[in-house]
């Protein structure tokens, strides 16, 4: 399937990310000048921003069915990949230091899942999320446990923030797993533009 050619063959080198500068339409300008590339680091992976050649790896990922079942809109296109990424490219529209970035393994320098903080509005609440998604070929390795704390860690430490949630299909036992691996307990059912969600919260002082 269509991750097997993305791993093999496309695997993200670090070394593409512009230390000063990027092409936007046809001038230079400031790398996006408020943070860092690479935006969080644990003991094997690294989450950097977005990169416009991130297209193919991550539309693998999000090609797959497996990978997609526990989300509501299923499977999504190149061309729906390619929205998202513009979408995000400078973080997230509404706040840009929440965002999905690239997820890098160390070891390897292979582009393995997109991970990240995210926006929402929840009951007339705004809220924000931790995200994570990985490559299969990397499952039940410890990984989603580990950026799941360095994510909460993030939002906590750096950003400031004082409450962080996930929203799960209640059927996802692996994200499940992983979001209390973070810290996070489930604190009630939510109705998501439609979907069921299971909600599981932590809040600052309790990650201390
Ligand atoms: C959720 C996801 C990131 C977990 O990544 P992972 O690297 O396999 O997770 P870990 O190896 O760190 O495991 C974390 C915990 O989940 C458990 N777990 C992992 N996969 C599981 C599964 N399929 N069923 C039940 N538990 C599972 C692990 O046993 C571990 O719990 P433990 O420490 O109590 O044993 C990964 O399954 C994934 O990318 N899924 C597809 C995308 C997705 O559904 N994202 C979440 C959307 S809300």
């Amino acid at each position: 399937m269509g991750l097997a050619r993305a791993w093999s063959g496309s695997m993200t080198p670090l070394g593409s990310v512009p230390e000063m500068g990027r092409i936007k339409g046809g001038k230079t300008v400031p790398a996006r000048g408020d943070g860092p590339v690479i935006v969080l680091e644990t003991e094997r992976l690294l989450l950097r921003r977005l990169l416009p050649g991130d297209l193919d790896d991550r539309a693998a990922l999000y090609g797959d069915p497996d990978i997609r079942r526990h989300f509501p809109e299923g499977t999504l296109t190149v061309a729906e990949t390619k929205e998202e990424l513009t979408w995000f490219l400078d973080g997230h529209p509404e706040d840009g230091r929440l965002d999905l970035w690239a997820t890098i393994h160390k070891e390897s320098r292979r582009f393995i899942g997109r991970c990240g903080l995210l926006p929402w509005i929840i009951d007339g609440v705004p809220e924000v999320e931790i995200a994570y998604l990985l490559a299969k070929s990397h499952w039940r390795r410890g990984l989603g446990a580990e950026v799941a704390r360095a994510l909460v860690r993030h939002g906590f430490d750096r950003l400031s923030l004082t409450r962080l949630i996930a929203l799960i299909d209640p059927e996802n036992g692996a994200s499940i797993r992983t979001a209390e691996r973070g810290g996070l307990a489930f604190e009630r059912e939510v109705d998501v533009d439609g979907v069921r969600a299971s909600l599981y919260a932590i809040a600052a002082m309790a990650s201390e």
